[in-house]
């Protein structure tokens, strides 16, 4: 196995960097009428193993589509990935449980190619890097730290070779509208025409169906998100009580999006000593943690063509809950 971890810094930025933008968009967040916070700083390492368990409730329908879909169609899909060497790139690798099923079948087709889990947490890389390395010895994996910024960044050195990407689970319905189109302009910026990316796209279907995924029996999305105000305890020396916030998650219809929010169940007040700052809370008070965008095939169709580029093929599981599109970079 040849597997690179890179660190933050080589990537990315360094940890000093890190802090400074944490402390600025938490300071800036809370700061709104409306308070809210970046979902990215979601993910630290111990936000990143709830996520893992969140892919595994019951109630979170879409891991499960999306492993339906590699299921059904990885045949189709290792051979519209075959060919010259190239780059599998996976931005937000995760636990890697449905990319296993696609290098599988590209092994046993002897593609030639090199797999780059991409993934914001250190500890999520270098997981996901032991895992393929046990799955599959003699795979080529080079393991990258960075956010979706500092991905693209390093796939825009990578135009001497095919590369191919996957963006899958939806993470695309965590940007707000206006970011969702930047960052597919400078996806399709950081390749060369011929490329393809996988993006999984949730689609909108029962209210109560979405719902219930991000309400989960066991309370394992509550903790994923109230992880947020522990991490800021830990990274910004603050005195949050998570156990005073309640997590809320609703169907917002005009935005076509599930919303969650940490509600503060009663009037009190947060000191964040590395910002030497207190901040307010009302009873009833919520911080907006995320966004979790559902599209319409229409939608998704127009995303294609207003951002560069060809729809190649479309997959989805047999419910019609979730749907993997292929575009070609035009
Ligand atoms: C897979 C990152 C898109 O928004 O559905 C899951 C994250 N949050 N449960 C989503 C998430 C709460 C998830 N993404």
């Amino acid at each position: 196995m040849e597997s690179i971890p890179i660190q933050q810094q080589a990537e990315g930025e360094s940890k000093a960097a890190f802090l400074r933008r944490f402390a600025r968009d938490v300071r800036n967040g809370l700061s709104l009428p409306r308070k809210r916070l970046p979902c990215k700083y979601l993910y630290d390492d111990t936000g990143s193993r709830l996520f893992s368990q969140i892919m595994d409730l019951t109630e979170y329908y879409p891991a499960r589509c999306e492993l339906e879909i590699f299921q059904m169609h990885k045949a189709a899909l290792a051979d519209l990935f075959g060919g010259p060497p190239l780059n599998l790139v996976e931005l937000g690798a995760g636990d890697g449980t449905k990319t296993r099923v696609l290098i599988g079948q590209m092994r046993a087709r002897k593609t030639d190619f090199t797999y780059v889990p991409i993934d914001i947490s250190r500890a999520a890389v270098d997981c996901v890097s032991g895992r393929f390395s046990r799955w599959f010895p003699g795979l080529r994996t080079r393991g990258i730290t960075a956010d979706y910024l500092a991905g693209l960044k390093w796939l825009s050195g990578q135009n001497h070779c095919r590369n191919i990407v996957l963006f899958l689970g939806s993470s695309i319905g965590n940007f707000p509208a206006r970011d969702r189109e930047a960052f597919l302009r400078n996806l399709r910026q950081s390749l060369n025409t011929g490329d393809c990316v996988l993006i999984g796209f949730d689609l909108v279907k029962d209210i109560a169906v979405m719902t219930r995924a991000y309400n989960d029996a066991e309370g394992i999305t509550a903790a994923f998100n109230k992880n947020i105000l522990t991490r800021i305890n830990r990274e910004l020396e603050a005195d949050f009580d998570p156990g005073l916030f309640r997590f809320y998650s609703t169907w917002d219809a005009d935005a076509r999006a599930v919303q969650s929010y940490l509600v503060s169940t009663c009037a009190h007040q947060v000191h964040i000593r590395g910002l030497r700052r207190s901040f307010d809370f009302s009873a009833r008070e919520a911080i907006h943690t995320e966004s979790s965008h559902k599209f319409t095939r229409h939608q998704i169709r127009e995303l294609a063509a207003r951002n560069g580029f060809a729809v190649a093929a479309e997959f989805t599981d047999d419910a019609g809950y979730f749907t993997d599109c292929l575009w070609r970079a035009a």
